[in-house]
């Protein structure tokens, strides 16, 4: 199998490199090794549609990681256009680019596609969200990708659309190392608690994301690690797994005033998933502990 990554130099991009080279030995799926392309930023823009064609051309693969985005929420709602450039019409470039290729391709998506009511507008409990209900985006990056999943839907029949959230690993720039970083540089941080999601870990995500791009059943897919928290408490875990003292307090999300608004309640269901024979992740606590002995934070 020959794998191509788009943003290979972003966070999950670097991972799924690993992945991908690596194999994967899971209770459902194994997977041999694969031959894998790395593509970041400066070797391939994904809003250049000629450029998006010749890659997929020059390597001629079976499946297409598409990892790459603007994630920039804030930056996005700056720039709506740009945002849409690049999450939205290079997610189609590349299905165009697929189709001509006879490739399939795996579209990383997000839980900022949803509207954070948790299916709770009226009043009840909010719920985890499945890949069957309405998507309605609060802020330009959601609506961007929104709009990418939609393209990769009309274009190219072979696709995966893997939707996951608050996204961490070892290399790139995340909330746990930030955490970890003004907890050191202040002693202090205050961290909001009315967000409430699933914290995923890109090692983890790499490999579930792998196991999906073999199985032939395309569609869209939930995959976060188990079990929500919200911001505070992930970064109390941090704190407590690490061993570093920091004076931490929660906040109100309306106290940060930050250009985009995000959901409240993203927590994405992975019953879907689950039961169309994949690997369930591991618990979002565990794949914290592993980033942290990763990071060198924590003895294995
Ligand atoms: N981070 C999260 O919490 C989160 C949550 C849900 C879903 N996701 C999705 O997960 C995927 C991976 O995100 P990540 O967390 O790994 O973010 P990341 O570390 O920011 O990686 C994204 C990569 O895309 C690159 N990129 C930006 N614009 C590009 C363009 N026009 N052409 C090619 N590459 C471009 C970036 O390069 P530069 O930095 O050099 O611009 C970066 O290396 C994305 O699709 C994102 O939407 C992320």
């Amino acid at each position: 199998m020959k794998v191509l990554v788009t943003g290979a130099n972003g966070q999950l991009g670097q991972d799924l490199v690993d992945a991908y080279a690596a194999g994967v030995a899971r209770e459902t799926v194994a997977t041999p090794t694969a031959d894998v392309v790395g593509l970041g930023h400066a070797e391939l823009d994904v809003s250049d549609e000629p450029a998006v064609w010749a890659a997929v051309r020059d390597v001629e693969p079976d499946v297409v990681v598409h990892a790459a985005a603007w994630t920039d929420v804030d930056g996005c709602e700056g720039d709506p256009d740009r945002a849409h450039r690049v999450n939205a019409l290079g997610s189609w470039w590349v299905a165009r680019a697929c189709e001509a290729a006879g490739a399939a391709m795996v579209m990383v998506s997000t839980d900022y596609v949803f509207d954070g009511t948790g299916g709770a507008r009226d009043g009840g409990d909010p719920r985890p969200y499945d890949e069957f209900q309405p998507i309605d985006p609060l802020n330009a990056y959601g609506r961007s990708k929104a709009a990418g999943e939609q393209l990769v839907r009309q274009t190219l029949a072979e696709h995966y659309i893997v939707r996951t959230a608050w996204v961490n690993g070892a290399r790139g720039s995340n909330f746990v190392r930030t955490m970890l970083r003004v907890g050191r540089e202040r002693g202090e941080a205050r961290v909001v608690d009315d967000q409430i999601g699933s914290p995923t870990f890109t090692r983890d995500l790499a490999a579930a994301i792998r196991e999906l791009s073999v199985t032939g059943r395309y569609g869209t897919y939930h995959r976060t690690n188990a079990g929500t928290c919200s911001w505070y408490e992930l970064a109390a875990a941090t704190y407590e797994l690490a061993g570093v003292e920091v004076d931490l307090a929660p906040q109100k999300s309306s106290e940060l005033d930050r250009p985009a608004p995000r959901p409240a309640y993203s927590v994405l269901s992975d019953r879907h998933s689950v039961q169309s024979g994949l690997t369930p992740l591991p618990h979002w606590r565990d794949g914290l502990r592993n980033l942290l002995v990763e990071l060198g934070e924590l003895d294995a």
